[in-house]
């Protein structure tokens, strides 16, 4: 699917783009890899960490610049087939405090993108969003709800000429910058005995890096326009993660936090009439005129009526011994 093909990936210098660029470079032989992003800094250890494909005429290829600049996003998308959209404003406080920055960012910055798309020809485009862009109740959740919807309804423009969009969801990556591991991890690492949990209630989904790379592959193969594609993954409890951390830590309940949900959800019962479920994943369809049942992905059945996923109703949850045991393998190394 990636081989010979040309992708650019904004936000390229992130988390995401760094593990999209190992799994990319280990398993095909794409023509080129764009990395797309603001601070020369990132890209230039990038480029360190990537030295033998960051040559002159190499894989990979470093553009500075910003998604707001539709005029830059037009110039390096020239000759690209897939686009993997990735950058974004994501702390939750910084979009409360700076709501203007998140908006132009994550609103204007996927209109430039899907704009871009459509003018350069691109063939397929996946659009990175979160959990909390499901029943938002913080402006980060509120900007990427806009985006998905941008980028469902981009389909509309491209006339079923192409370029193909699409939308894949996750919740927050374990070990991801400003999530819960690395904050337990920094009060064990400072000799702390209490860890402080915010409702004793609260869970999480557990995905891995490896597995939201897979996911957006996934979407590039299979998607016709307008799908949000979701894993199945298991759940787990934030008292059992604390209890894997660090057995010996008296748990403190302090309360939640204005923003924070008690359990992550992917699928609304709302969206269960248009939500098809598949052996690894779920598919949310749109819900458009042009939209067809003969693009429904094969090999999946729809949900039941009222159908939720959400990290608190999830079947599968992660016992302690297994957290330990992905605590050892599947923390973001970037
Ligand atoms: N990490 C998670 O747990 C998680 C969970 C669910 C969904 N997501 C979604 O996945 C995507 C990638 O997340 P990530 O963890 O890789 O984020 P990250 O590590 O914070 O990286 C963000 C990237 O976006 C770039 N960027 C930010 N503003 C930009 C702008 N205006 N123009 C161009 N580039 C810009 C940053 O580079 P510069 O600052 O140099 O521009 C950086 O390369 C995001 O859309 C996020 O919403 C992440």
């Amino acid at each position: 699917m990636l081989n010979g093909k040309t992708i650019l990936i904004t936000g390229g210098t992130g988390s995401f783009g760094h593990h999209f660029v190992d799994y990319v470079l280990a398993h095909y032989q794409p023509k080129k890899i764009i990395i797309y992003s603001r601070d020369e800094f990132k890209q230039f250890n990038m480029q360190n960490a990537y030295r033998q494909y960051s040559q002159p005429g190499g894989v990979l290829r470093f553009f500075i610049g910003d998604v707001r600049d539709k005029e830059r996003l037009t110039r390096a998308m020239q000759g690209v087939d897939y686009v993997i959209h990735a950058a974004a404003l994501k702390q939750v406080p910084a979009c409360e405090y700076n709501p203007n920055e998140a908006i132009k960012t994550n609103i204007n910055g996927a209109m430039n993108v899907i704009d871009a798309c459509l003018d350069c020809g691109v063939q397929k485009v996946v659009a990175l969003s979160t959990d909390k862009s499901v029943n938002p109740i913080n402006l980060y959740g509120g900007t990427k709800l806009v985006s998905d919807k941008l980028f469902c309804a981009a389909n509309s423009y491209s006339g079923g000429k192409g370029p193909i969009f699409s939308v894949v969801r996750y919740g927050n990556v374990a070990g991801s910058r400003g999530s819960v591991i690395p904050f337990f991890q920094d009060i064990i690492d400072q000799g702390g005995r209490e860890l402080p949990i915010t409702d004793f209630r609260m869970t999480r989904f557990w995905i891995s890096l490896e597995q939201g790379v897979e996911l957006v592959i996934k979407a590039l193969e299979v998607s016709q326009g307008g799908e949000t594609f979701i894993s199945k993954i298991p759940s787990f409890k934030i008292t059992d993660l604390a209890k894997a951390m660090s057995p010996d830590c008296n748990l403190k309940e302090v309360g939640i936090r204005e923003g924070e949900k008690l359990h992550e959800i992917m699928i609304t019962s709302e969206d269960s009439a248009r939500t098809y479920e598949y052996d690894d994943s779920y598919i949310i369809y749109p819900h458009y005129d042009w939209w067809l049942d003969r693009m429904i992905v094969p090999g999946g059945k729809p949900v039941e009526a009222g159908f939720e996923y959400t990290s608190g109703n999830n079947k599968v949850f992660l016992t302690v011994e297994e957290l330990q045991q992905k605590l050892k393998t599947d923390l973001d190394k970037h």
